[in-house]
Order: structure tokens, then sequence, then C-alpha cells
């Protein structure tokens, strides 16, 4: 079968199956299996496909057509100008996260800790950008644990990366000028409302903690104070309606410079904060 009539048959079938973005969809798997970028798929087009890449992009489009998301077929995420590895063990990065990490970068940091690290999207985008820093990535998951190992390999941070298995604060020790996390968040009743590529197939244990989907805020707002240098930043992503608890959860912390920033979509995204006691310019 030539490329051009795999990618004119498998567009109708995912848009059928109620698939918003169908096409696009169909190419970035097609690309996958021909193992070419997607911006040279339009030049393989005419091209014969072989019998192992015709096998490869129909196991790659039933999986689309059972909901799995693209970056677990194809087993890569861009994030932050960087390819991550994704499996089902770990988040898919999401382009809003981004906001965290240029937040994250706004300002210069030597040690850094990310709570619930998944992939090692944030500490491994934040350590690339900022070279004379180091970092310690946490989870409670041990094969999340091992793609982030994978991906600090793959970009070449293994000198400044390390990861650590622990229950958020737990077996965290030392201070941090930067402390950084994107919890599961999404309240237990929203979750039958998720969309099924991320009900059906994004580990549980990243999207939610149960209950209203505080609870990780309410831990790292107790236990982050001890683990930041004066002045230090601690920065969080949340879910667009709960900039107002997380904020009164830092504060009553004895955290200062709340702040509910938005991602770039206007909605509100990261809570950021400062632990008292840093010099005037704000640098930890
Ligand atoms: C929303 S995902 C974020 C993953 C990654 N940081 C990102 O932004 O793509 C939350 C992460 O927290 C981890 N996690 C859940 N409960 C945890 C706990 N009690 N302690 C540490 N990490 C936990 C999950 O395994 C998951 O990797």
């Amino acid at each position: 079968m030539k490329a051009s009539d795999a990618l004119r048959r498998a567009i109708p079938l995912l848009q059928e199956a109620g698939i918003a973005d169908g096409s696009r969809d169909a190419r970035v798997l097609l690309a996958h299996a021909l193992g070419i970028g997607h911006d040279r798929l339009t030049l393989k087009l005419p091209d014969e496909m072989t019998g192992p890449q015709e096998a490869l992009y129909e196991a790659a489009l039933q999986a689309r057509l059972a909901r799995q998301p693209v970056a677990q077929i194809t087993g890569r995420r861009l994030f932050w100008g960087q390819s991550f590895r994704v499996t089902r063990d770990t988040l898919d990065p999401r382009p809003e996260t981004e906001t965290l990490v240029a937040e994250a970068l706004s300002q210069p940091f030597l040690k850094m800790l990310d709570l619930g690290t998944g992939t090692g999207c944030i500490l491994l985008s934040c350590l690339k950008n900022m070279p004379m820093a180091r970092g310690l990535g946490t989870d409670i998951s041990d094969a999340a644990l091992q793609v982030a190992v994978g991906n600090t390999r793959d970009l070449g941070l293994e000198a400044r990366a390390r990861f650590r298995k622990s229950d958020w604060f737990a077996s965290v020790t030392g201070a941090y000028d930067l402390i950084v996390s994107n919890p599961p968040y999404i309240a237990a009743e929203e979750m039958p409302e998720l969309a099924p590529e991320v009900r059906d197939w994004e580990p549980h244990l990243a999207l939610t903690p149960g209950g209203d989907g505080l609870e990780p805020y309410r831990i790292i707002a107790r236990d982050a104070p001890a683990r930041l240098m004066p002045g230090g930043r601690l920065l969080v992503e949340i879910g667009p309606s709960q900039g107002a608890a997380v904020s009164a959860l830092f504060t009553r912390a004895g955290l200062e410079q709340v702040r509910v920033l938005p991602d770039m979509d206007g909605r509100d995204r990261v809570v950021a904060a400062v632990k008292p006691g840093g010099d005037s310019c704000g640098c930890a």
C-alpha cells in the first residue's frame, strides 16, 4: 500500500470514532510507522510501505481508535523543545505545564526539587536551561522514575539530575532554592468527565489524589517551608479553579509573595510563593 492510501483510509475512521483531530493524528502515526519526523511525511506519501511499516501503522491506528493517546503510541512527547519518552506509567506532559517551567526559569536557581516528577519533564527542562543548577526528582511510582532516568540519559543530564522514590517530602533531605510540583489535582467527582484518552489510559495516580483534589497541596504547604532556603521559591501547577484555595494554604503556611499565574489560554495554572528571609533582590 502507498503511504498516501494508508493516510486516506485512516482519517475517516478516526473522525467517525469521535477523535477531534483525526487528520493530524493519522499523519503523526503514519510518520511514526515510517520512522520519520512528521515534517518529512509529505515527501514520503507517494512511496510504497514495507510489510513491517504497514503492520506498525495498523497497530498504531487500532490503538488510537481505542482512544490510546498519540504520545503513548509513539512513545514520545515534545515538551519545552525536547523530546521525552512517555509510557502508560507516566503522565503525558501537557503544554500548560510549560507555564510552570517558564516561571521557574525566570530567575536563577542552583538546587531544585521536583515533587511527582513523572517523565522528569519539568526538572530536566529547567536543568537543561540553567547550566549551573542541580536537581532532585521524586515520585512514588518506581515505573515513572525509570522513565525519568531514561529521559535524563537521553538529554545528557546524568551529572546534574538525581531521582528518588518518595511519598512527597517523606524521603527528601536538604534545602532547595526552588521547589516545583505538578501534583495530581483532579477531584474524584471530576474523573468520570475526563476524555477517554486521559481517564482510560493515563495512570490515575498521576491524575487524582481522590477527594477534593487538594490533598497534595496541603502536604506541600505543610512541608515545603522546612525544605526551602530563605528566599527560596515554591511553584505548583494547579487546576484552573484551585488558585484561591492553594494560595490560602501557602499564605497560612507563612509563605510570601503568593501569586496566581495564568497559562497561555488565560486560565489560572500556577501558584508561586517565596519563603521569607531572602535578600532584597529576591534571589535565593
Ligand atoms: C500530574 S503528574 C505530573 C508528572 C510530571 N511532573 C509532569 O508535569 O508531566 C503527578 C505525578 O505525581 C506522582 N505522585 C502521585 N502521588 C504521589 C505521592 N504521594 N508522592 C510523590 N509523587 C506522587 C505521580 O506518580 C505522577 O508522576
